[in-house]
């Protein structure tokens, strides 16, 4: 299974923050918000990932993961030239993906929660039971039009259609920017057409394989948060929500070498070796005390 983490767009949303830095690297309280979706993978269990961010922002991202070995990640890049669809990922990483399944979160989409759900999904993937060959989810929102949204058959309560951010919404469920595919999904892509907006549509790719009864969209629980980070009022309320949580827990959000050590993807004596070199700082006090628990553990 390998990682796609989608990181280009032009964020004109948030202008002029991300006239000097990109979406994806603004803070979400203490850390860069690439950080999250980043963590989302690694929890899956995901080591190989690909990063597609515009030529401009490359070497900022370049700058702040490396090669992803303090993570236990390999971690490659890709440019889009232009924001032209979120299934032109599927493009642009075909030569990274190899014909493999993928797992595909957008750069600035922050989920927190049991990741139970999405490993599980993830594993389901792996197996390929019953023609499965693409996984989406399904969240409430109240604000669907901004998304894709989910219709279902009236009668059926099947899965109908998904359709990209319609008038009047037939149901309140959005599709997060989370999107398990098979091999196929590049050769998908190739055959489709730009959307009236003159995108290559991730709703167009999903509905290919809805078309052909291989999709399984699972509704996700109100108990996860799926957070937008995209407007500067959801981008204070994403760090007001991690600043809570973690001044109540005492634990960090998406603290990529924790993960690394929980998952095993680093040891303990990587994980020394990473702190050695981490400058002065809360967050490499943080890792001290994470290593120290976990040897103690
Ligand atoms: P959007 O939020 O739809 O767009 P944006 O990030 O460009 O922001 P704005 O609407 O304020 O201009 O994009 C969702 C995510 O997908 C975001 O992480 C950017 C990414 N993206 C790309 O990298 N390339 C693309 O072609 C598109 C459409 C989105």
């Amino acid at each position: 299974m390998k990682g796609i983490i989608l990181a280009g767009g032009a964020g004109s949303r948030l202008y002029p923050l991300t006239s000097v830095v990109t979406k994806q690297l603004q803070p979400i309280y203490d850390k860069p918000m690439i950080y999250y979706p980043l963590s989302l993978l690694m929890m899956c269990g995901v080591r190989e990932v690909l990063i597609i961010t515009t030529e401009f922002d490359r070497p900022f991202f370049e700058n702040l993961l490396g090669s992803g070995a303090r993570f236990g990640v390999d971690i490659q890049f890709k440019t889009q030239a232009e924001p032209k669809g979120i299934a032109e990922a599927y493009l642009i990483g075909e030569d990274f993906l190899q014909g493999q399944d993928s797992l595909m979160v957008l750069g600035d989409n922050l989920f927190h929660g049991d990741f139970k759900p999405f490993r599980a999904a993830v594993d389901q993937q792996r197996a390929k039971k019953g023609g499965l060959k693409a996984q989406v989810f399904a969240y409430p929102v109240n604000d669907p039009e901004r998304y894709g949204v989910v219709e279902f058959d009236k009668k059926t309560k099947e899965v109908k259609s998904i359709v990209e951010k319609p008038k009047s919404p037939q149901s309140n469920y959005a599709i997060p920017g989370l999107y398990l595919m098979d091999g196929s999904a590049a050769s998908r892509v190739k055959a489709q057409k730009p959307s009236r907006r003159g995108e290559l549509e991730i709703t167009d790719l999903i509905q290919s394989y809805l078309d052909e009864g291989s999709l399984r969209v699972e509704v996700i629980s109100r108990g996860m948060a799926w957070l937008d980070t995209g407007t500067p009022q959801s981008l204070l309320e994403a760090s007001s929500y991690i600043a809570a949580l973690e001044q109540r827990q005492g634990f960090k959000v998406a603290c990529l070498e924790e993960i690394a050590l929980r998952m095993n993807f680093i040891n303990t004596q990587q994980l020394s070796a990473v702190i050695e070199e981490t400058p002065n700082s809360p967050y490499k006090d943080y890792l001290k005390v994470i290593l120290k628990e976990y040897e103690e553990e």
